[in-house]
């Protein structure tokens, strides 16, 4: 069977759905052709940073924060990396960029006033972008809105271009938002040709010696592989309401997770933290997954998977208990007697690794037991 990647997004076509998502790592051309060359499907060049909030990125810059304990380990790749490039050196790049690509280039730009998104954008079409992500969510610049004008200001600057521009525009969120669904609607009415949920995370971490933020001292963008089922919940929860395509960003970290994005719905999938981590091979061992995903389940192109839990996911009210008498069962050949499980149940009902009737069958212990021991019967 002929296998198909292909994605329409934004307008624009990718021969598959990977995208290199705005950083240091997407800021050259010499960088952008290494990531083409190793298939990625589009390029978002690091962000531009209107004049007044440029700034020189600070040394050293990041911090991998591992936190949690046994079994809720999780890590971080904590960082502050802003962009002192000027208008003209970014236009630049992105004009040299479109005579050396075939792929997409979208450029990236983050302003804090109307002047400067207006301005800036027209320039960035005029070098030459395929289209522009609108970088509504940095987490180490200023916030670009206060919450009470959040939604109308980010409306704002989408009609304001749609008016003037002819590329599409695309609007980047923050996670850090209560309801992404309702403001990518609004964003779409605007005019907004698709959404990435998300950037990073705004976050703080502290030297408890020194007792100091650690770094340069300010607050950081955060995000690790934790991140993706927030993404993915959005994802899913807006496909069906929004016309416009998602782009699922945040926590990609194995072909299988570019997967459940495009089962959530996403029609494309950004990666940056993977590629820091492991280096740009890593994207062909990416396409390679997947195609071996379409073979296995005998699809030919992605629009065959895209959304399909979405009519799965069950409202709180419609779930399914009758089930309830499941309980926990040790099987004495696997249980090392560690006595975990014991101190896990908030019933009581693990005395001497036998389960008792009062167990109500909430799985835990189950969860913890590191020998696989315990396991869930009607
Ligand atoms: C070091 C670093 C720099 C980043 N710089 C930008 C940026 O300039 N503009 C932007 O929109 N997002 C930026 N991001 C966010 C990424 O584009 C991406 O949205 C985010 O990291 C989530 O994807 P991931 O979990 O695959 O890293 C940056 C992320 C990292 C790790
Ligand atoms: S957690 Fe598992 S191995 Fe440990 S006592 Fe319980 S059943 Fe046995
Ligand atoms: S399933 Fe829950 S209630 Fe039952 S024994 Fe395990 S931890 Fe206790």
């Amino acid at each position: 069977m002929k296998l198909n990647t292909y994605v329409d997004y934004a307008g624009l076509r990718l021969s598959n759905p990977i995208i290199a998502a705005s950083s240091n790592l997407t800021k050259t051309v010499k960088r952008m052709k290494n990531l083409e060359e190793s298939s990625i499907g589009a390029i978002i060049v690091k962000s531009l940073l209107e004049k007044k909030i440029a700034k020189k990125a600070p040394k050293p810059r990041f911090k991998i924060i591992s936190s949690g304990i046994h079994l809720l380990k999780s890590d971080s790749l904590y960082s502050y990396e802003p962009s002192d490039w000027s208008l003209e050196k970014y236009a630049g790049e992105i004009t040299k960029a479109k005579k050396e690509l075939r792929i997409p280039v979208i450029a990236s730009l983050a302003c804090i006033t109307d002047e400067g998104w207006m301005s800036y954008g027209k320039d960035l079409e005029e070098a030459g972008a395929d289209a522009i992500e609108l970088n509504f969510s940095c987490p180490v610049g200023p916030h670009i809105s206060s919450e009470d004008d959040f939604i109308d200001r980010l409306v704002k600057i989408v009609k304001m271009l749609k008016q003037e521009l002819y590329i599409p525009i695309i609007a980047k969120l923050t996670p850090q938002l209560t309801n992404p669904t309702y403001v990518s609607k609004n964003l779409e009415k605007a005019g907004a040709d698709a959404v990435v949920m998300f950037n990073r995370f705004s976050g703080l971490e502290i030297n408890i010696k020194e007792e100091k933020p650690i770094l340069c001292g300010s607050y950081c963008g955060y995000g690790g592989a934790w991140q993706i089922n927030h993404s993915l919940r959005w994802v899913s929860a807006s496909f069906k309401v929004l016309d416009v395509p998602i782009s699922g960003s945040g926590g990609v970290s194995s072909a299988e997770d570019i997967i459940k994005y495009i089962l959530a719905g996403a029609t494309t999938v950004q990666l940056c933290t993977l590629i820091h981590m492991k280096g740009i091979s890593v994207i062909k061992e990416l396409n390679k997954g997947l195609r071996r995903f379409m073979i296995d389940k005998g699809y030919s192109c992605l629009d065959d998977f895209r959304g399909k839990v979405v009519d799965d996911i069950i409202q709180p009210s419609d779930i399914d208990v009758s089930s309830n008498n499941m309980r926990a069962r040790i099987d004495p050949d696997k249980c090392n007697s560690c006595g975990i499980c014991e101190k896990v149940c908030m019933n009581n009902a693990i005395v001497d690794f036998q389960v008792s009737s009062k167990c109500e069958g909430c799985g835990l212990c189950a969860e913890v037991c590191a020998n696989k021991a315990i396991s869930m019967v009607n």
